[in-house]
């Protein structure tokens, strides 16, 4: 590359489709595979379905264009990011504990991320070791739950997790990020529609879509629609600085609206994808929608013993699966990596040790939370049911409506349509400031408010 003029320390992508990869590859996780389904069950279904794809539209792809363009324009961590923003646009300081705020989100995501995930990868030994031949229900049930009351091999397999996202993260964007992007989440995508055609053969296909599509509007209420919400935040990475940190690495001359709608889309297919698949394999095995955050663990392998060339398709889907969570996982800890690099001057690898070791250590909550501290509960919740209410359900909403906030009123306007490279009288630009000022922030708020109090 020879000489780099602007900054040497802060990295750039090598083009537009690097930046779609990537920000596909944080995205699409075990949010669309394994959480979408799980909530939409618990949630009933077809009316939550609807509110959360107005809520993508709505919300999430203006919020995304926002934290992209934050990104892009202060080229740094978010908390460099959002005080050299502030000061730029005269405003207050304490914008820079926006930043702090997803640091910290990013780390409590990902400490009960890499347990689910390293769940995957136990169920990747499960099928090599046989688990497929002669499955039942009963005996789908029973091995999730003998992996959920062994402490030992939940920490053994989050520990594998988290040393394979570190071992990424160390090497930075280019080399790390980029490379592992790009075959896989086209790989994931075809293993999802065989799944798909699956579905369609096992009898209770129709259910399966009714109750995805169909909405019941007596099962909605202010605690749905925040989920749903939520949920839109959480699967489009929103919220936390993860896409600003991706942002900051994007080139100019890129669009950033046609980038965000282009991941928005390509996420909600997986997810909704994952819908079709699992919901007749629910019901046509007589399992609940409502049961879960194990739900993904007992369906799929039901499918997969059932299947001509199950165990192969199986192993193809569970490693693609921790692959999908790998490139999500990497965005989330990107951050607080970053900014300790940036700001506190230490090496990449010791920053990845702090932090990967903390994070870590916070997840150890999450691999007891279904075993030893099972009962200890606090509003009902267990430690991981505690963790992913508030870190999706009340962190990522704020996050998202202060970056609303901060780029529709704070931020000069200017400087937006700059940094969009749109045209200010254009009608994209229009909808999105309609957006961005006076429905993301006023909706987060009420439904906030809504289902807290
Ligand atoms: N979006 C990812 C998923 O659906 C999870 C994720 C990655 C995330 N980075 C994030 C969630 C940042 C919130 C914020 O699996």
């Amino acid at each position: 590359m020879g000489q780099v003029e602007s900054s040497p320390v802060h990295a750039q992508w090598k083009n537009r489709v690097t930046f779609i990869f990537a920000a596909t590859g944080s995205a699409v996780g075990l949010g669309n595979i394994w959480k979408f389904p799980y909530i939409t069950g618990e949630s009933g279904g077809g009316a939550f379905v609807l509110v959360y794809l107005i809520c993508i539209i709505a919300m999430g792809i203006p919020v995304m264009m926002a934290e992209s363009m934050l990104g892009r324009r202060g080229r740094s961590n978010p908390i460099s990011t959002m005080s050299s923003l502030a000061e730029e646009a005269g405003a207050s300081r304490l914008w820079r504990y926006l930043g702090w705020m997803g640091v910290i989100a990013g780390i409590l995501i990902l400490s009960y991320y890499s347990v689910i995930a390293g769940k995957t990868i136990a169920y990747i030994f499960k099928i090599l070791t046989g688990m497929l031949a002669d499955l039942t229900p009963a005996l789908a049930e029973t091995s999730v739950q003998s992996l959920n009351t062994s402490v030992f091999a939940l920490t053994l397999w989050h520990s594998v997790f988290m040393a394979a996202t570190m071992y990424i993260v160390v090497r930075g964007v280019n080399e790390g990020i980029e490379k592992a992007v790009e075959f896989l989440m086209p790989a994931l995508f075809i293993i999802l529609l065989i799944l798909v055609a699956y579905a369609m053969t096992t009898g209770a296909f129709i259910q399966g879509l009714t109750f995805l599509f169909k909405p019941d509007w007596s099962a909605l209420s202010g605690k749905t629609v925040l989920i749903a919400m939520g949920q839109a935040f959480f699967t489009l990475s929103l919220g936390m600085g993860a896409i600003m940190v991706y942002g900051s690495y994007l080139p100019k001359g890129i669009s950033i609206a046609r980038t965000s709608a282009i991941v928005a889309f390509a996420d909600t297919a997986v997810a909704l994808l994952a819908g079709i698949a699992i919901f007749p394999i629910v019901f046509a095995n007589g399992f609940e929608p409502s049961s879960g955050p194990d739900l993904i663990f007992k369906t799929l392998p039901m499918a997969f013993s059932t299947m001509f060339g199950g165990t192969i398709f199986g192993l193809m889907f569970f490693v693609l699966l921790v692959f999908a969570a790998l490139s999500s996982s990497i965005s989330l800890i990107e951050p607080a990596v970053s900014y300790i690099v940036e700001n506190k001057g230490l090496s990449r690898k010791r920053a990845c040790v702090l932090m990967g070791g903390l994070t870590w250590l916070l997840g150890m909550g999450t691999v007891f939370s279904t075993n030893i501290w099972a009962e200890m509960t606090l509003f009902g919740k267990t430690f991981f049911e505690l963790v992913d209410f508030l870190t999706a359900n009340i962190m990522l909403p704020i996050g998202g409506i202060l970056i609303a906030v901060f780029a529709g009123w704070i931020m000069n306007r200017k400087n937006s349509v700059d940094e969009l490279e749109m045209s200010e009288d254009g009608i994209g630009y229009k909808v999105w400031r309609f957006l961005i000022c006076y429905v993301a922030p006023p909706v987060v708020v009420l439904v906030l408010l809504n289902s807290l109090f």
